[in-house]
């Protein structure tokens, strides 16, 4: 175990990501955030940071901001509660908050998703005019598998929208999860004015405000730390991240109830953030910060125990040694080197080339952490070489692109063409784009009609041979030469499926 002092800082650490769909606010929020834990002074400085998504090929833009994309990656800041209530009585912690961005893109979803197996917990920023989005339904499915703790913030309330109740209504339904609300609003639409902690009511309320609360009180179960630790079981604020109205009660109730960073399982057993020995694992790649020099950044999540600068420690996939002199950690929207970095906290490692995505690094142990899940790509196109002179920049700037997860990579089994399967169109611009301009290679994009790629396996040999030979022309093997069956249609799959029962088709890879 480590010691005590060091276990505190773990004990202070919240990471958590904001989902949402595009527009819901999440930009505004996490800025409103950062204001209040003093780590940024004038609003609209995120926002200027963001990628705009409603303009769906304007990737030049998408170019631009990976520059700075780094830098808001993660927010880091120090909060302190400012206010008690019965939930969560006053205390003199400092906490530290690490807020994870994610693309609000669709087309980044993939990036997004594996965001979401860094954080402890999240919270779901809905438009109240809205409610809920297909994408937010989607993330929210993650979250679901893994268990996340979730808080849910109902954004917006200043506009004419829809009544407290339904939205309550509707994120159970469309999230999947039993909400409870721990503030109300008073007013709502256009005559929105506050809100107010239900175990903290004020005097004089209106008879419609009355009975309203009693219903609250009727229907509704008290907020239950434990089941929303278990992911059973979503706060829900209301308010409006514009007007800076109900974000402070989240903040509040926030820190003091969601997780400081919790186990995470590694296919060998499962890690808890206080063990003394360090390990960590890699979520995201970010490639070619300056196309004048090579250089990448890895995240990596710390699992569990502390990261010290020039230590060594163990790359398990190459079986190596690495030591780090400039790690980086995120502190609101600056990049600053570290000395050290605990369990919850994310660390940039500048990299040339040594890691990819689900890569673990320990203090010696073989650990191989689970779940980041490598989705099925939803549009495919073979890509060609447009240079002949500039094969070799081609094959590296792919190869690399993907390490970096932007896409995923299939070769053929039949003619050794490279496929690019991706979740959206904007994935095959931005690709283009960046083999250009960071690599001097051109590509071609050749239109490919296929349905899904799915990962084959069995324990019938015979079969899988079989199934092999008959499909060669639907085969490819992925970046890690498994076989990938890349069926061309519903039906073509459908009757796979039902002709060859002992195999399994899986539609996500682990990495
Ligand atoms: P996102 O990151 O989830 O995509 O959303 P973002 O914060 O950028 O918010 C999307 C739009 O919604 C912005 O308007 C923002 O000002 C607005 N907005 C956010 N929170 C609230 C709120 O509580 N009430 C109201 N009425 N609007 C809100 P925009 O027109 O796109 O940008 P801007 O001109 O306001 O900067």
């Amino acid at each position: 175990m480590l010691p005590s002092a060091d276990q505190n800082e773990i004990l202070r650490r919240r990471t958590f990501a904001i989902i949402s769909h595009p527009d819901a606010g999440k930009t505004t929020l996490t800025e409103k955030l950062l204001l209040y834990g003093g780590a940024i002074h004038v609003a609209g400085a995120v926002k200027s940071n963001k990628i705009r998504k409603t303009a769906t090929s304007d990737w030049m833009e998408i170019e631009k901001q990976r520059g700075i994309s780094v830098a808001t990656s993660v927010m880091g800041f120090d909060y302190r509660r400012t206010a008690g209530d019965s939930h969560a009585p006053q205390d003199d912690t400092i906490y530290h908050i690490n807020i994870l961005d994610t693309p609000g893109h669709q087309d980044f979803a993939e990036d997004t998703f594996r965001t979401l197996t860094a954080v402890d917990s999240a919270i779901v920023v809905i438009d109240s005019a809205k409610g809920v989005e297909a994408q937010t339904r989607r993330l929210m499915e993650v979250c679901r598998m893994r268990k996340t703790p979730v808080m849910v913030f109902m954004n917006k309330m200043d506009r004419e929208g829809k009544d407290p109740f339904d939205l309550m209504d509707e994120a159970e339904k469309e999230l999947g999860i039993h909400c409870t609300p721990v503030t109300w609003a008073n007013g709502q639409g256009l005559k929105f004015e506050s809100v107010f902690a239900l175990d903290n009511r004020p005097e004089n309320l209106s008879p419609k405000l009355q009975e309203d609360l009693e219903m609250i009180d009727g229907v509704y179960p008290a907020f239950d730390r434990e089941a929303y630790l278990r992911g059973d079981l979503a706060p829900v604020f209301y308010g409006s991240a514009y007007k800076t109205v109900g974000v402070q009660e989240l903040l509040d109730f926030f820190v003091k109830n969601a997780p400081s960073p919790r186990p995470v399982l590694a296919e060998e057993r499962e890690v808890a953030p206080m063990e003394d020995k360090f390990t960590a694992f890699c979520f995201k790649i970010h490639a070619n910060m300056d196309p004048n020099h090579r250089s990448c950044i890895a995240f990596f999540k710390i699992c569990s125990g502390k990261f010290l600068r020039n230590t060594y420690y163990y790359h398990v996939r190459k079986d190596q040694q690495m030591r780090f002199a400039a790690p980086t950690c995120f502190m609101a929207q600056k990049k600053e080197t570290v000395d050290e970095a605990f369990a919850g906290d994310i660390v940039g490692l500048p990299d040339t080339g040594n890691f990819k995505i689900g890569d673990t690094l320990t203090s010696g142990e073989k650990l191989h952490f689970k779940g980041l899940p490598s989705f099925s790509p939803e549009m495919f196109k073979y890509i060609d070489n447009a240079d002949p002179m500039k094969q070799k920049q081609l094959d590296k700037g792919v190869s690399q692109l993907m390490d970096e997860g932007v896409a995923q990579l299939f070769v053929s089994q039949l003619n050794g063409r490279k496929i690019i399967g991706t979740v959206g169109q904007l994935q095959f611009e931005v690709i283009q784009y960046r083999l250009e301009h960071e690599y001097q290679a051109k590509c071609k994009w050749q239109p490919l009609q296929m349905y899904k790629a799915c990962w084959i396996e069995s324990d019938d040999e015979a079969e899988l041979d079989t199934f092999k030979k008959r499909k060669a022309q639907y085969m490819a093997f992925d970046k890690e030469g498994r076989d990938v069956f890349m069926a061309d249609s519903a039906y073509v799959l459908n009757m796979a499926q039902q002709d060859y029962k002992h195999i399994t088709f899986h539609f996500t890879s682990e990495f």
